[in-house]
């Protein structure tokens, strides 16, 4: 998720073991809040749920697909399972993702309801109906075929987080166009790859966004993707944010307001068949490379609507919602996008950041739209909690009364002071673990059935399953640790990664036969309930957003400077977790002369240029060797011990064992 500031740094690819300490006083919580009886009698979800769904799982979906939505074609075929792990949901049917966000709430006689509370950071505004959406959503289609994008064809889009955004997503759906947004955030250089892995036709931005209290170019981005040869752009589309100076290639680029806001109103949008891609979205994975995760239409729209449904437990006709997320990531899609608009919400949505123009920013928010729902991030939470619990307390949060949390585990602490500062000591707070892969929640409280603990997300959802297995793939007792798992498909799986059917294979599914491998370590306590305890492979969780360390050291060593470079998540106070490289610099290339600030500097800089800002180590180590193995692996455990100031752990099988002693020596010296 977006949150706090671009520079909170949440990383979590620490083992289970290395949890212990602190799963210790996890699993020690002792503090309990059931549900109000008011709370539960006025609940979207009931106990029964559970059953329904144990009873015939695939039904239960079917009988959610159909009440939730609308189907061009209806569908007769469930699941297919029979070529696993490629899976297929509710195929035979036809439907329209833009129509069923919009249109039909228009037909439904509740065009005039808000969908879209946007507030710009410069505190601009306006409010979208569902009518304006249909009318604004069917422009950027008509313009979008205009350009030559035809269904399948796909469009990248680089946007800050304004109304056009959730315009130009759901003009994608409603013409069969795939999406991949690629988060404001990333550099040119990681823009230029998505762009050509998922051979983009049209890129749609903005001259730029406004962030801490200033014009922030994207454009600029765009035009410098562009340069190292994209030569499946036909066409960029420019929104007008910002107004400030932008160059122009004519033959690529187009302004919105000469093609959106002058084209036809009416458009029939496209239906497509249930298992049609509807966006693919770049995430980070073990390997450098990072991996275009991809979903379908009819599943996951169903996931999307049934889990914001009952997680949230929305009233459309009363309920102010807000998801903190931007639309560059996951959240941003399910939680933003598809899953309110689909169940007619109205929501907030915010470009900013939480402290401009003051740290009380998201409460004055919450006060002014009487925000009901509330959805964010613990790195978020921390940083309030730092900023001091004055600062909220001046706002009227009386209004809310359902928090979510998501992207990391929340701690205990974090959890309590969300739910007594935030929530008036009122209202249910549900911790929603899922991923970019599985495309919806998973497991998480519902908010009128369990009784909730602080730090733990619980329960699979109704409908989904869910275990903690040891390295045999053996279902652990309650009590213990291993790792997490998905036993059975659900509708909004990711189908796969783009244009490498191996590598999906590879990674999610040959950890454990015929089990999802989520490559997250988790615990079930005494009562089966499940802990996330974080990453246990070498995926970091940066504010929730996530990176690969491999992904980091290749930015580091195509530095002239740099030689060898090692990364690992460092515990952080506030940030959960925090990026931190060791480096050795090659003498020759001038790196050797330089002093450890302007290292840090350059290299921090580098980073930001190769990946995005936010990727910037938090520190960067110089050493003069890194902990290796004999067969050549950097034993990243022993960093994280020197980055988190910890006593070195067992260094027995590295080759040589001399190498801590000179990094620990190396450190405590002078410069
Ligand atoms: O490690 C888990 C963590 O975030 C990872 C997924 O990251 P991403 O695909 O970017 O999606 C983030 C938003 C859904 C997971 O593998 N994670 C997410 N939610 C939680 C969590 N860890 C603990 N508790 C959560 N509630």
């Amino acid at each position: 998720m977006d949150v706090a500031a671009q520079e909170v740094v949440l990383v979590t690819d620490t083992p289970p073991e290395s949890h212990e300490p602190g799963l210790e006083n996890l699993l020690t919580e002792d503090r309990r809040f059931p549900p109000t009886p008011e709370f539960a009698d006025q609940a979207n979800a009931q106990r029964g749920l559970y059953a329904w769904a144990n009873a015939d799982r695939p039904s239960f979906w079917a009988e959610q697909a159909r009440e939730l939505l609308s189907w061009e074609k209806p569908f007769e075929e469930v699941l297919d399972w029979s070529k696993a792990p490629f899976v297929r949901w509710f195929a035979d049917g036809t439907l329209n993702a833009a129509y069923n966000a919009v249109d039909r709430h228009v037909e439904a006689g509740i065009g005039d309801r808000v969908a879209l509370h946007f507030e710009g950071e410069d505190g601009t505004g306006r409010s979208l109906t569902y009518a304006d959406l249909q009318r604004e959503v069917s422009k950027a289609a008509n313009a979008f075929t205009a350009l030559g994008v035809g269904t399948g064809d796909r469009v990248a889009i680089y946007l800050p987080l304004i109304p056009e955004a959730v315009i130009t997503m759901l003009a994608c759906a409603r013409i069969g166009a795939p999406h991949s947004v690629v988060f404001g955030g990333f550099s040119a250089e990681a823009l230029s790859t998505r762009i050509n892995d998922a051979q983009a036709k049209l890129v749609v931005t903005a001259d730029g966004g406004y962030r801490r209290g200033s014009a922030s170019a994207l454009k600029p981005a765009v035009d410098e993707a562009l340069t190292k040869g994209t030569p499946s752009v036909e066409h960029v589309l420019v929104v007008q944010r910002t107004g400030q100076d932008v160059a122009w290639n004519d033959e690529l680029d187009v302004w919105w307001s000469d093609v959106v806001d002058t084209a036809s109103d009416q458009h029939t949008p496209v239906a497509v068949e249930a298992e049609h891609p509807l966006f693919i979205l770049y995430t980070s994975g073990t390997t450098g490379k990072p991996k275009g995760i991809f979903h379908t239409t009819g599943g996951y729209l169903t996931q999307a609507a049934y889990t914001h449904r009952n997680v949230f437990d929305l009233k459309p006709e009363t309920d102010v919602y807000w998801c903190t997320a931007d639309i560059g990531w996951i959240t941003g899609h399910t939680y933003v996008v598809y899953g309110p608009l689909i169940n007619g919400a109205t929501q907030v949505i915010y470009e900013g950041t939480p402290d401009t123009p003051h740290r009380g920013r998201w409460w004055e928010i919450i006060e002014k739209y009487k925000v009901s729902i509330l959805y964010t991030a613990p790195t978020a939470i921390r940083t309030c909690m730092k900023w001091g619990e004055e600062i909220p307390g001046k706002f009227d949060l009386s209004s809310l009364r359902v928090l979510g949390s998501v992207g990391e585990p929340i701690n205990p602490e974090a959890w309590m002071w969300y739910r007594r500062v935030i929530g008036g000591d009122r209202t249910p707070i549900v911790d929603t673990w899922w991923q970019t892969e599985t495309g919806g929640i998973m497991i998480s409280p519902l908010p009128g059935v369990t009784e909730t603990k602080p730090g733990s997300a619980q329960v699979p959802l109704p409908g989904i399953a869910a275990d903690v297995v040891d390295d045999d793939a053996q279902s652990v007792p309650n009590g213990s640790g291993g790792y997490l798992v998905l036993t059975e498909p659900w509708p909004a799986m990711l189908r796969g990664i783009w244009g490498d059917p191996d590598r999906y294979v590879d990674t999610y599914w040959s950890r454990f036969r015929g089990l999802y491998f989520a490559g997250d370590g988790a615990k079930k306590d005494a009562d089966g309930d499940i802990w996330l305890l974080g990453r246990v492979d070498d995926v970091m969780n940066v504010s929730g957003h996530r990176l690969s360390t491999t992904e980091i050291e290749s930015a580091l060593v195509s530095h002239p400077w740099v030689a060898e470079a090692a990364v690992v998540g460092a515990a952080d106070e506030t940030t959960g977790q925090a990026v931190v490289a060791f480096v050795i610099l090659r003498g020759d290339a001038g790196g050797g002369d330089q002093d450890a600030d302007a290292v840090q500097t350059e290299l921090r800089n580098h980073v930001a240029k190769e990946i995005g800002p936010i990727a910037k180590p938090r520190q960067i180590l110089v050493v003069a060797e890194l902990p290796k193995t004999r067969s050549g692996k950097i034993m990243r455990r022993l960093l994280r011990d020197v980055a988190e100031n910890r006593q070195v752990g067992d260094a027995t099988t590295l080759a040589d064992s001399s190498v801590m002693d000179l990094i620990a020596q190396g450190l405590s010296a002078p410069g």
